[in-house]
């Protein structure tokens, strides 16, 4: 089989919250007519400079077109050669390979007539279970409206949140206990998210007031700044709770697990640069003897399906992973979502070709935009997900 074409598509989709995420979806025609589909998610985040859709296009269709996409390894090698790896959370680069190497699994799977899981060795679980995101308080009049997100979440069967913490700790403290108040024991929080935004030892005080609402806690993520592996390394000797944070190069995992930096890994295929350097990661992780979970950027349904075909294939996910991506925006480009029931993110079913989800040609259409450029949004909008300035 040979690769004949790339398309690439943006699309512009808003959340519940008003914010419009922009992301690519990629298509791999081969000579044997079937299409690989796949995502680059979630280009609204900083830098914020914009890719030009199609400048990339062009540079992919010449790495891409005349190639067996069966040589995943040589394609994700060449990939990284183009569009190298940083020491940065939010490299558009592994966006990029991510969405390729989406693809190039969709494709090669539904040519072999079986599921991505297939590729991946089966399954030890179907589903995962998965936490609803809570954005950052930035005002104490923001405490009410978080509550009544729990609210509407835990009737739709999410009893597992996680909340972006650190900028006004007054209200994620007030927020706690009106969650412990209200809900009891029918909901957990299972982490505080502090997103770098804290030096370690401010970190640690905020840690300190907001541990003493443990509302089913399991992990304390990001509490130092991107690549302090020091600072992570003195909470873990500080903290009963384990730390956890993401993987966004492997140099950069390696140095954490030489400096014994975290207890958890966080792992996206997305930060990582696709499905293949993902299992690598998580790889690392086991050998290392370390948990790992799946984060998210809050990937559409594509995205998703194929974090669960990974996870699902996983031996050392023990705690809540957090992609609940198509959960949070108001429409998605496939026929069917890939579905949550009772808090958990259910992988498609086997019998399904490929990553398992089926693109809705209409409602890309409906939601294509023409390029990926910024629109009017401060970085505080980048930083917590919101529509209010
Ligand atoms: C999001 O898009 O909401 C997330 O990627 C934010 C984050 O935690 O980076
Ligand atoms: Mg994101």
């Amino acid at each position: 089989m040979k690769i004949t074409n790339i398309e690439l598509i943006a699309v512009g989709i808003p959340r519940h919250t008003g914010f419009v995420n922009k992301h690519v979806i990629v298509k791999i025609h081969s000579d044997e007519g079937i299409v690989g589909i796949g995502e680059m998610s979630d280009f609204s985040h900083l830098p914020r400079y914009s890719i030009d859709l199609h400048d990339l296009e062009r540079g992919l269709r010449s790495v891409f077109i005349g190639r067996n996409p069966f040589d995943i390894m040589q394609l994700n090698q060449e990939l990284v050669d183009h569009f190298p790896e940083t020491m940065y959370y939010y490299e558009k680069g592994s966006f990029i390979r991510n969405g390729m190497d989406n693809a190039l699994h969709d494709l090669c799977a539904k040519c072999l007539d079986i599921s991505v899981s297939e590729m991946f060795g089966g399954r030890v679980r179907d589903k995962l279970k998965v936490c609803y995101p809570i954005f950052r308080h930035r005002f104490m009049e923001e405490v009410e409206e978080n509550i009544q997100v729990v609210r509407n979440r835990l009737e739709q069967g999410f009893d597992v949140f996680r909340l972006y913490v650190g900028k006004n700790i007054d209200a994620d403290e007030a927020f706690l206990s009106r969650v412990k108040e209200e809900f009891g024991s029918k909901v957990k929080i299972k982490s505080y998210d502090f997103s770098h935004l804290l030096n370690w030892k401010d970190a640690w005080c905020a840690i300190k007031r907001l541990t003493k609402y443990d509302l089913g806690l399991e992990m304390i993520e990001s509490p130092a700044p991107r690549n302090d592996f020091e600072g992570l390394n003195q909470l873990r000797l500080k903290t009963d709770y384990p730390i956890s944070e993401h993987v966004w190069s492997f140099k950069q995992q390696q140095e954490m697990i030489k400096q014994e930096a975290v207890d958890i890994f966080n792992i996206s295929p997305i930060f990582i640069g696709g499905l293949t350097a993902a299992r690598k990661a998580a790889y690392a992780a086991e050998v290392a003897g370390k948990e790992c979970i799946l984060g998210t950027t809050q990937e559409l349904s594509i995205g998703t399906a194929a974090m669960a075909h990974l996870g699902c294939s996983l031996t050392n996910i023990l705690k809540t992973s957090d992609p609940t991506g198509p959960e949070l925006y108001i429409g998605d480009v496939v026929k069917e979502r890939v579905t949550y029931q009772d808090g958990y993110l259910h992988a498609p079913d086997r019998n399904k070709k490929g990553l398992g989800v089926e693109l809705d040609e209409e409602l890309l259409d409906k939601f294509r935009v023409a390029d990926l450029s910024w629109n009017d949004v401060s970085v505080h909008q980048l930083q917590d997900r919101t529509s209010i300035k």
